[in-house]
Formats: structure tokens, C-alpha cells, sequence
């Protein structure tokens, strides 16, 4: 586990932004240096704890959401803090693997002391951590978890997406009303409960609509020999191949269908959402769509301003998952406010009570079960970019 210091990539002419601090300098709750220092909780003002995947097998994941919750907490410190103080932020990498989200939550809670928690984007991780942080009563917002049993662990955990109920069922939908298919076949990764979960809500989804699942094959996390499913599927009369997975999988498994000449397009959902998926699928990907969080050319204009903002200071875009980390944040501090105090019941209630909250990635309104009912992208993949193709609602 690294514990992760401050990084300020402050680019000039940054400051024309006006919202979002692209360029501003760290508050007095700047998070605490290089490694192994400690947050005390001297200080009564707010202390957040974040725990990504900053290294490992999907380290954008992290970084991207990382980056964008640095965003929130400098924006919300440029503005006097929160309930009068700075914010604190503390993120420790749990590197993508299950123990270490669990021990990087405990050490949040035991060591820094963190008054709420934000994290992860792996539902498999959030089910990790979430199951500890519902335990010590600290209220946790997972940005982009979409597995339903995420936000079952308790009444403390919260997200800022939708989740995969309504998410395969838009790509189910897409592929049998608009794409015109009858046999669509599935490949998920089964050491990952996001892959399985999605995988039963697309199947039973596009069954429902009267398709037919040509084949179910699975893979493991990490695994990089995709030719004995592919050609399993390649004997089947697929029209589609939807691929519920992480980019760093996606992009191998796209590369083995065309060498392997099975030519179908690969349908998924938002877990390709990182460059990587293009650097590693190249034009394999192209004709295959997905479904996400937000298009970039899709967004609103408080989502363009934030993109913008992103851009400036730290040189790329961000993914669905940055949008989606500011906005947990966001909400975080905006409850905080409403709670009047710091106490993990009082945060959870304020949170519990989010009505019409404007996002960069949308409105959250929390339902009884701690979901907010957001709309999903559908984005094709053309010349190895992924582009626009329609917007699907609640
Ligand atoms: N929804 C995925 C999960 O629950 C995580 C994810 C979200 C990945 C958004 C990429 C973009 O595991």
C-alpha cells in the first residue's frame, strides 16, 4: 500500500477557469506528504479517504478518479472548505486487489482517522471496503460501482452512477431493437462480480426481448489466452460478442477474435472506459460499442466545463471515471455542509436525503436504496475513438 502525496500539475492560463481551480494553489488541508506520514485528527475540519487501484492491472481506474477528487477538494478549499475548514484528503492504493481495499479501508478509518470514505470503482473492491467502513459506521461513496449488492452491504454506502440492472439492459435493448440481432454470444471474467452481474442482466434482458445467447464462455482476471473461447464462439452463429470486462482484458480479447477471424463487433459496458482499451484493442475495436457513464461529446455544459478544467491541469481528458470522482466528492462536501457536523450518521442521513444534486456527470437524486437513476451513453468505436451514438434514460 503507497500512500500517495499531493501532485500539482498547474499549467498557465489554467486560471481563465473560473470554477473547477484548475490552477490553484493547495488549501491548508493539503493532504499529507510522501510516504508513510499520518493524518491526525487534530484538526476538526473534514478528513476524506480515498482508496483507488493507482497501480496494478487497471491503474487508470484510480488515477483518473484520483485526480478528478484532488479537483473537488481544492475546488471546495479555494471556497473556504468545508463547515468553516479545510478539507483533508488521504488516498491510499489498494493496487486493484480485493485484501488490499479491505486493509487500505481499515487503515483509513484506524489510522487517518477519515470521517467518510470515497471508493472504489471495482465493485468487487467496493464490496471489499464497504462491507468494513458500513461495520464503523463511516459513510462511503463509490463513484462508479455498478453491481447492485454494492450499496445492499448497508445504509452507509452510497454511489453517483447507475447501476447494472438498467446497464445491460441498454445494451440488450440496443442490440436487439436497434442493432437487429438474434443471437448475440458472452464472455465475462468470473473472478469479477461487475463481468458476472452484468453478463446475467444483458442475457436476461435480451432474452426478454425475444434474443437468443448463441454461447456463455468466461475468462479470469489477468488470464492473456483468449483463442480457446474465441474459437468456441466463432462456431456459434453469433451476430455480437458482448464482453462485460475491465479495458485491460477487452483489448486482448478484441485482438484474438480478429486474428482468430471472427469478425462480429464486441459489445460491453463501462469498464472499457480508459485509453489503454485503444492502445491495447488498436483497430480491433473498430464497429464494437459500449455503454458508459457520460460521452465526452455528449456532455453538458457543466460536464464540458469540468473536462476543461481537467484538461488544463492535468493534460489529458477525463474518462467517465474522472467525471464521476469529482462528483462523489462533490456530493460528499455538499452533505457535509447539510449535516452541519462530521458525525458518520449525520453524513449518511444528509446523504441519504440528495435531491436534484448537479453533478458533472448528471442530476443525483438518492433512491431508498442509496442508487441515483441517471441515464447511460452508448458510445461506438470508429477509427479507434470511441464516438456518440445515443443517449438512453431511466
Ligand atoms: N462499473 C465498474 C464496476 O462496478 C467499474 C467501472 C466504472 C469501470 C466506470 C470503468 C468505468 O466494477
Amino acid at each position: 500500500m503507497t500512500l500517495v502525496g499531493r501532485r500539482w500539475f498547474c499549467i498557465a492560463g489554467a486560471a481563465l477557469l473560473a470554477s473547477f481551480s484548475a490552477c490553484k494553489k493547495p488549501g491548508g488541508g493539503a493532504a499529507p506528504g510522501g510516504s508513510g506520514s499520518v493524518t491526525t485528527n487534530e484538526s476538526s475540519g473534514l478528513i476524506v479517504g480515498h482508496y483507488a487501484s493507482l497501480t496494478g492491472n487497471t491503474a487508470h481506474f484510480g488515477q483518473d478518479t484520483d485526480k478528478a477528487v484532488r479537483m473537488a477538494v481544492d475546488d471546495a478549499n479555494a471556497s473556504g472548505g468545508v463547515l468553516g475548514k479545510p478539507v483533508k484528503l488521504t488516498t491510499l492504493d489498494d493496487r486493484g486487489d480485493t485484501a488490499e481495499a479491505a486493509s487500505a479501508v481499515t487503515r483509513l478509518i484506524d489510522v487517518e482517522h477519515v470521517n467518510a470514505l470515497i471508493g472504489e470503482v471495482a465493485s468487487s473492491l467496493s464490496l471489499a471496503g464497504g462491507r468494513i467502513a458500513q461495520r464503523r459506521g463511516i459513510p462511503m461513496i463509490s463513484p462508479s460501482s455498478t453491481n447492485p449488492k454494492v450499496t445492499q452491504v448497508g445504509d452507509y454506502i452510497f454511489r453517483v452512477c447507475f447501476i447494472d440492472p438498467f446497464q445491460g439492459k441498454v445494451m440488450a435493448t440496443f442490440a436487439r431493437n436497434t442493432l437487429k440481432l438474434d443471437e448475440v454470444a458472452i464472455l465475462k471474467d468470473v473472478k469479477n462480480d461487475y463481468s458476472i452481474g452484468l453478463a446475467d442482466t444483458f442475457k436476461a434482458s435480451f432474452t426478454a426481448l425475444g434474443g437468443k445467447i448463441a454461447l456463455e464462455q468466461s475468462y479470469s482476471a489477468g488470464d492473456t489466452d483468449f483463442s480457446a473461447q474465441v474459437t468456441a464462439i466463432k462456431a456459434t452463429k453469433a451476430q455480437a460478442l458482448y464482453v462485460p470486462g475491465y479495458y485491460s482484458e477487452v483489448g486482448a480479447i478484441a485482438r484474438t477474435a480478429r486474428r482468430l477471424g471472427l469478425k462480429v463487433p464486441l459489445l460491453g459496458g463501462d469498464g472499457w472506459d480508459a485509453p489503454e482499451l485503444f492502445s491495447i484493442g488498436g483497430d480491433a475495436l473498430n464497429g464494437s460499442y459500449y455503454s458508459n457513464h457520460f460521452a465526452p461529446d455528449g456532455a453538458s455544459p457543466k460536464g464540458k466545463a469540468f473536462m476543461a478544467a481537467f484538461k488544463q491541469k492535468y493534460g489529458t481528458e477525463p474518462t467517465g471515471l474522472g467525471m464521476l470522482g469529482y462528483d462523489a466528492a462533490a456530493l460528499l462536501f455538499d452533505a457535509v455542509k447539510r449535516a452541519g457536523k462530521l458525525d458518520g450518521a449525520a453524513i449518511r442521513d444528509a446523504l441519504a436525503q440528495t435531491k436534484g444534486f448537479e453533478g458533472v456527470a448528471g442530476t443525483i437524486t438518492m433512491d431508498k436504496d442509496r442508487n441515483p437513476e441517471k441515464a447511460a451513453a452508448i458510445l461506438k468505436i470508429v477509427d479507434g475513438k470511441a464516438k456518440y451514438e445515443a443517449t438512453v434514460g431511466p
